[in-house]
């Protein structure tokens, strides 16, 4: 797979196909074979903190925030890797102007949210490494259709920051929306790729995962 830099790349598949694989794979959390490649270099055998430090950070499936922390302690934690700086707290600002619902929670426990905002709380904690590379593993999952709306909203414009973002999803419909190219994944491997505005239509894709 080649992500193209400055875009949303999607990439669908049913339960099962090997998608957080990928995406942790890129992190070395999970083992791969070939090479991997990030800015052109290679980053295949270097630790999962240097490949952080490099810019790349995880949103992962289940959003795995620390429960007992507040959402200003989550969003901190985002910035670990970082020195300290005005930065950081400019930074938690400027996400809680993209999720103003975090700004009104800011000293809650990250226990006391509701999905929605705890998905939105992970992706926060993610931009507050200021990554170049964002792996997002299903931001829809369990959450309302109102809310899924409003996160994709988000999404859609992390590109405007200067970031990529490699987006695995099961809602097909939503990620399409959003993505200027799509890879279709089934058990380990790709199977279909190209841009959405080619692929939109295609009946592979419509038949698998747009109902036909
Ligand atoms: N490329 C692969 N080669 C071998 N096993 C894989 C590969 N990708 C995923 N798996 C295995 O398949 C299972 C499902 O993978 P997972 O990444 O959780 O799928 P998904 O996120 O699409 O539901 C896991 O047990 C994982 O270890
Ligand atoms: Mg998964």
């Amino acid at each position: 797979m080649s992500i193209p830099a400055g875009g949303i790349y999607a990439v669908l598949g049913a339960n099962g196909a090997g998608k957080t694989t990928l995406l942790r794979s890129v992190l070395g959390l999970a083992p791969h074979d070939g090479s991997i490649e990030f800015d052109g270099n290679s980053i295949g055998e270097i630790s999962t903190f240097r490949r952080a430090r490099k810019g790349i950070a995880l949103v992962p499936e289940g959003r795995r925030l620390f429960p007992d922390f507040s959402v200003a302690e989550n969003l901190r934690i985002g910035a670990i890797n970082r020195p300290p700086s005005p930065d950081v707290e400019e930074d938690m600002e400027n996400i809680c102007g993209m999720f103003p619902v975090l700004r009104t929670r800011f000293n809650q426990r990250a226990s006391t949210l509701s999905g929605g905002e705890g998905q939105m709380l992970a992706i926060g904690r993610a931009l507050m490494s200021r990554p170049k590379l964002l792996l997002l593993d299903e931001p829809s999952a369990g959450l309302m259709p109102k809310v899924v709306r409003e996160i994709f909203e988000m999404i859609r414009t992390i590109p405007q920051q200067g970031k990529t973002v490699l987006l695995v999803e099961q809602n097909a419909r939503k990620a399409l929306s959003v993505a200027d190219h799509v890879a279709v994944l089934e058990v380990g491997r790709i199977v279909l790729e190209g841009p959405v505005s080619e692929l939109r239509d295609d009946p592979r894709i419509k038949a698998a995962y747009l109902g036909g």
